[in-house]
């Protein structure tokens, strides 16, 4: 699949840069996005993400695809293997995965995934835009609100290039995308539960009348945590999981 790169010095937010770009007509190419820096990067749960300039990899891809907004729970477990797999490939050990698709490293997050629907472009068509944020070489001086890891403090004697970086990623995420449209949600499920952090911890959802031990992802991508006997379903986007 061919993409349209676009690499900018500043943008507000690749993700929304992405939407723009779709506002034009269509050169039937995927259109791709990186950024030097963001000055309005945003994360999961309406939060902000830090995005310094000069230091890290922030990257949005513009995806199609035939059927509902159903499969999207699956599309954003799969982008979470997917830069999982570009890492390994480039020598990082130790990546995990926290459900649903933040990327860790040594315990600590490392890259997260934004997944957002611009819209159904026509009947059983739809329009996601999927942004990766991940941390390479930012310095301490940057505040973030949760404890975070970066390749350059994984690996310290490693050089890291950020434009390998990108191209890794964006042919990973390519080639799990087209298997994803291909074949669904089947072929990913043990790809993304040999990664799964909280497997076997004891687990609260941040609402709190959940409680239980992780036991890993169906067939669809929801979590599944042992309360006792019972098995209870989580689904993405409903609720969010940390270790007790
Ligand atoms: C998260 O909260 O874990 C998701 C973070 C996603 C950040 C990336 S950086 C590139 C793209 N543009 C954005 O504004 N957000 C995503």
């Amino acid at each position: 699949s061919a993409i349209e790169l676009m690499v900018l010095d500043e943008v507000d937010s690749t993700n929304a840069e992405i939407v723009r770009r779709r506002q034009d007509p269509s050169t039937g190419r995927i259109p791709v996005c990186i950024a030097d820096c963001q000055t309005a990067g945003r994360g999961r749960r309406g939060r902000p993400w830090q995005s310094p300039r000069g230091q890290n990899l922030y990257l949005s891809l513009g995806l199609t695809f035939r059927g509902s907004f159903a499969m999207l729970d699956g599309l954003s477990l799969v982008l979470g293997v997917a830069v999982a797999e570009a890492l390994e490939h480039q020598g990082v050990a130790g990546v995990g995965l926290k459900w649903p698709n933040d990327i860790f490293v040594g315990g600590s997050k490392l890259s997260g995934i934004l997944v957002e629907l611009q819209g159904e472009l026509e009947e059983g068509v739809v329009k996601v835009v999927a942004g990766i944020g991940m941390n390479v070489h930012m310095t301490d001086a940057v505040d973030v609100d949760q404890a975070w890891s970066s390749l350059a403090r994984a690996m310290p004697e490693h050089r890291w290039c950020r434009n390998e970086l990108a191209a890794s990623v964006i042919n990973s995420v390519l080639g799990a995308v087209d298997e994803f449209a291909e074949r669904g949600f089947g072929g990913f499920r043990e790809r993304w539960q040999s990664r799964d952090i909280f497997a076997g911890k004891p687990l609260v959802a941040t609402q709190g009348e959940l409680s239980g031990i992780g036991r890993g992802i169906d067939d669809s991508g929801n979590y599944l945590i042992a309360e006792g006997k019972e098995l209870v379903k989580v689904r993405a986007g409903e609720i969010s999981l940390r270790v007790q």
